[in-house]
């Protein structure tokens, strides 16, 4: 087996305020903490990756500032690698603000994309070896459409498994989707992808049919409470969450795709991938920060040893 994930995606510096509810536009509230912790779309599935047990090689890009500083020790010290992280001159690195309310974990989050947005398509050639030995490619879209949809053929032409995890889909086009084995939308960027209404799991699985339909073979749905929805071709199973205490759900869904892609690299079914995720996703819920809430696999099987995540073919 060839045991390596490559991550190519941002890096963050998130800055987080708790509060006791999320202000309405032009409301000033009053904040219940500021914690300055490491995240970025990418940078969370590297370490959530290697924090189940793989290698991980990540391709990113941050400014040479102290945040930049900050979040290369921060993934050298969780263990990803490093070396094709690049330093870019003119930009910041990547920043997102981001609020929590208190008593149920949701959030609102703002990202300045910063350094993310110098990676380039030419950036993506260091990868050539690492792919030669790497099972899956994880892909999110907090950096240039480009760099993802490039890398994910580069990828796929050494036999990688290239999954997007489609947060945020600003300027994605749908006929793009294409490119990857897997896309893994939550329910707000597949309403955002494909323009349907996504609430419940019957419209996830309408607007997932519709991606199928434009030639994605695998969609799997992140639904938060509502679980996750694999659809393969016209098959569609739904996997119910795990219930557990809300503390925070920023980066749920990285753990989620990152031990979505740890599952697949292994070998096991989709369905039993989704099962692991669904597990990976609720656990991160239930610690508060991105990177902070990363699970072990250990974390993984409490989780799994609970009831909850049945599976029923749709
Ligand atoms: O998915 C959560 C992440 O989105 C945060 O860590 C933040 O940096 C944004 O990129």
């Amino acid at each position: 087996m060839r045991d390596v994930i490559v991550v190519v995606g941002s890096i963050n510096t998130d800055l987080v305020v708790k509060s006791e509810r999320i202000p309405k536009p032009g409301e000033n509230i009053c904040g219940k903490g500021f914690s300055m912790v490491p995240g970025g779309k990418g940078a969370n599935q590297a370490v959530a990756a290697r924090r189940l047990g793989t290698e991980v090689y990540m391709l990113g890009c941050v400014g040479r500032d102290l945040f930049g500083d900050f979040l290369i020790r921060n993934l050298e010290k969780c263990g990803v690698s490093t070396s094709f992280v690049k330093r870019a001159d003119d930009y910041f690195t990547g920043t997102a603000l981001i609020v929590v309310e208190e008593d149920t974990g949701i959030n609102t989050i703002v990202v300045d994309p910063g350094a993310n947005m110098a990676l380039k398509v030419e950036d993506l050639s260091v990868l050539q070896g690492v792919f030669e030995k790497a099972s899956v490619a994880l892909f999110q879209l907090e950096v240039p459409t480009e760099v993802v949809i490039e890398g994910s053929k580069m990828a796929k032409e050494k036999g990688v498994v290239t999954i997007l995890d489609a947060g945020p889909p600003r300027g994605m086009v749908l006929s793009a989707l294409e490119h990857f084995d897997i896309v893994s939308p939550n329910i707000h960027e597949l309403a955002s992808l494909t323009g349907f209404t996504v609430n419940n799991v019957d419209q996830a699985k309408e607007a997932s049919l519709f991606l199928i339909e434009r030639g994605v073979p695998k969609v799997v749905v992140k639904m938060g409470e509502q679980g996750a929805l694999l659809v393969e071709g016209q098959k569609a199973t739904h996997c119910a969450a795990f219930p557990v205490e809300a503390v925070d759900a920023t980066a749920a869904g990285d753990a989620f795709t990152a031990a979505l892609a740890l599952s697949v690299a292994q070998g096991k079914s989709m369905r039993d991938s989704v099962i692991y995720a669904n597990a990976a996703g609720a656990y991160a819920v239930t610690v508060f920060g991105a990177q902070l809430s990363m699970p072990t696999v250990e974390d993984v099987q409490g989780i799994l040893s609970r009831k909850g995540g049945e599976c029923f073919e749709l």
